[in-house]
């Protein structure tokens, strides 16, 4: 079993390989060795990851001659914080971690932005590898070198671009997540099938999908959006279909709405706002899909308060935001607008 692995190369501004496939956690030592060499490593992870798989990650990485240390936050989206993000760095000073040392951001999307950001700036940056834990982060957040915390005015509106050494992903680790969290990763896949694969969205209508499977498809999905758009300046936003109205609808519930499920209810709202451009309506096989997987997607906020958040989001253009919207279940566009008329669209289409 050990040995069933994908293997993904990404070619951006960092080369370096995705692993995939079930007890990968057990090579990681190998898999480093040749990257990083001789070197310590701060694994970062959080309470729910710690509990369950802390010992094992620090007891293979001693297994392979490296000095590990760990630093645990509180599992959940206010870990994402400038607070923990400078506790991180100076536990790294602490421990007097030079540039040829590591860190291994094992966990979700959270502990990845996370640490992710702290590789980029600790020392001016030194190596990172991503250790993703959930579905989520497995086919999002390790992939593609986008770093980040959250700060009072909005999610994610400080980060870097900087690419990992390796994302090696057990995805036999996935079987001891909770039902929900499963599910957030779950919008992501079915993003990529609606944005860029309609092969990969007729493979979803019937649930499970083949995990190991359908997590490689979306990765060779975004690294092809990567190598084509790594700095975010154009294609890279098809990513985002969902996200803007999700993001949204995250901060108004104060992250009580999970992220894959305001992507869930954003990729709907997004779906409805499609036919007012003049584009395909999508939106009736969208919500069946979606609710089929067990997402409710009911928007609680009003058009006034979505679009009081989606001024701070971080793709606003001066007066001008790009929406992503559905020409097909398998292609989707970037319409960019007026700000004024997203929020037209949405008074349109909430009640
Ligand atoms: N999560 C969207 C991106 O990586 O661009």
């Amino acid at each position: 079993m050990t040995n069933l692995y994908k293997k993904i190369k990404v070619s951006a501004s960092g080369s370096y390989e995705i692993i995939i496939g079930d007890g990968q956690l057990a090579r990681l030592g190998e898999h480093v060795r040749p990257l990083l060499g001789d070197c310590r490593i701060a694994v970062l992870t959080d309470s729910n990851v710690d509990a369950l798989y802390g010992d094992r990650i620090l007891s293979i990485l001693s297994a392979s001659g490296y000095d590990v240390c760990k630093y645990v936050i509180p599992a959940g989206e206010a870990s994402k914080s400038a607070e923990n993000l400078l506790a991180f760095l100076d536990f790294l000073a602490r421990n007097r971690f030079t540039r040829s040392d590591a860190i291994v951001a094992f966990g979700g999307g959270v502990v990845g932005d996370l640490g992710g950001l702290s590789a980029s700036l600790y020392l001016r940056g030194v190596p990172y590898v991503q250790v993703p834990t959930t579905l989520l982060a497995a086919v999002d957040s390790s992939v593609g070198g986008k770093t980040a915390i959250d700060i009072p005015a909005g999610k994610n509106l400080v980060g870097a671009f900087y690419q990992p050494r390796l994302v090696c992903c057990d995805t036999q680790l996935m079987d001891t997540l909770p039902a929900d969290i499963y599910r957030d990763g779950c919008a992501e896949v079915i993003k990529y099938g609606v944005i860029l694969d309609a092969g990969l969205y007729a493979s979803l209508q019937t649930p499970p999908f083949d995990r190991i499977e359908t997590v490689a498809r979306c990765v060779e999905i975004k690294r092809d959006v990567v190598q084509e758009d790594e700095f975010d300046n154009g294609k890279r936003g098809l990513l985002n279909f969902g996200h803007t109205f999700g993001h949204a609808i995250e901060k108004l519930s104060n992250f009580a709405v999970s992220h894959g499920a305001a992507v869930a209810k954003g990729m709907v709202i997004a779906a409805k706002v499609a036919p007012l451009c003049g584009l395909a309506d999508v939106e009736k096989p969208l919500a069946d899909l979606l609710s089929r997987y067990g997402f409710d997607l009911g928007c609680p906020y009003t058009a006034e308060q979505l679009y009081d958040v989606i001024l701070s989001d971080k793709k606003r253009r001066g007066g001008r935001l790009t929406l992503v919207l559905p020409r097909s279940l398998g292609e989707c566009e970037l319409v960019a607008m007026p700000v004024e008329d997203v929020l037209s669209h949405l008074k349109a289409i909430l009640p």
